[in-house]
């Protein structure tokens, strides 16, 4: 028992190990997930209905939607990939979920532009090209390591056409000082989200300073096995992500505020890259 709390309490290198794939797709996850994103109660795996219209808005507004071509990254179920359609757009959901990509495709929209659904992975599997512009919303960025990030940003830049922008949002450093260590011990912790049957549950939060990165690493335990989920996040200053942006060969970097509803919020940033 000692060795096993030992285990389950260590501190792993920042983002040595990577769980996403589970953590989004697994069955049980994946509806638990979907459910989450649909929730107008919670914003843990989409912002509120609300914050979406009035990004769609700003973008529209801003780049141009009609006849776009525009690439939504980790698209989930479809909350944003649908309505830039509706403003008749030429989108590409792409998502490794394929509960959140069956939900997309069952709700998009009869009229408007042309809309396809892809479960792939970001990662690895190749990107649509001479895209308008490529969307990747609620700090899936942030989820990554810097070897991942660079891979990533590199390969989004190549499917971009020349003057095609790349728009996401990111945690900022005023987020990382709310992080707090702790630990917490429940049976069925968070309402039985982590499986369908009885299981106990330890949620570990570190923070990782010199990084600005936090874990929240979540330890199961249910009859038959233990396994384990790691939630890393980085949080960026400006010249950091900006760095990031121009080392993938994007020419210029703007930003602007979250895309939460609040503007005052500044936990998250919008930024906007250019080919
Ligand atoms: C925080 S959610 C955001 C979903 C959507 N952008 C939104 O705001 O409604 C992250 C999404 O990215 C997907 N995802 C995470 N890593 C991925 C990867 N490597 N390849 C493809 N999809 C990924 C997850 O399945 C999930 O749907």
């Amino acid at each position: 028992m000692y060795d096993e709390l030992k285990e389950i309490s260590k501190r792993p290198r920042a983002f040595s190990i990577y769980t996403a794939e589970t953590l989004w797709a697994e069955p049980h996850l994946a509806k638990m997930m979907l459910e989450t994103h649909l929730s107008q109660e919670t914003a843990l795996a989409s912002r509120p209905t609300e914050a979406i219209e009035r990004f769609v808005d700003w973008l529209d507004t801003s780049f141009g939607l009609e006849a776009a071509s525009i690439c939504d990254l980790g698209c989930g179920p479809g909350l944003y990939a649908n309505r830039f359609a509706e403003r008749g757009a030429i989108v590409h959901g792409l998502d490794f979920s394929r509960n959140s990509i069956e939900h997309a495709r069952r709700h998009a929209p009869l009229t408007g532009g042309r809309i396809t659904y892809q479960t792939a992975n970001y990662l690895s599997d190749p990107l649509p090209e001479e895209q308008d512009l490529i969307t990747l919303i609620y700090c899936d960025l942030c989820a990554l390591s810097s070897v991942q990030r660079r891979n990533l940003l590199t390969r989004i830049h190549r499917a971009l056409k020349a003057g095609g922008k790349f728009i996401l949002d990111v945690y900022s450093r005023k987020a990382f000082e709310g992080v707090v260590e702790s630990v917490s011990f429940e049976q069925n912790l968070m309402n039985g989200f982590w499986s369908a049957s009885d299981y106990f549950a330890f949620q570990h939060t570190f923070r990782y300073d010199h990084e600005s990165v936090s874990l929240d690493r979540f330890t199961i335990i249910e009859k038959a096995r233990t396994w384990d989920i790691y939630n890393w996040l980085k949080y960026f200053s400006k010249d950091e992500i900006r760095h990031e942006l121009k080392d993938a060969g994007f020419s210029f970097v703007e930003f602007t505020g979250g895309f939460g509803i609040d503007r005052l919020d500044e936990t998250t940033f919008g930024v906007i890259a250019g080919k």
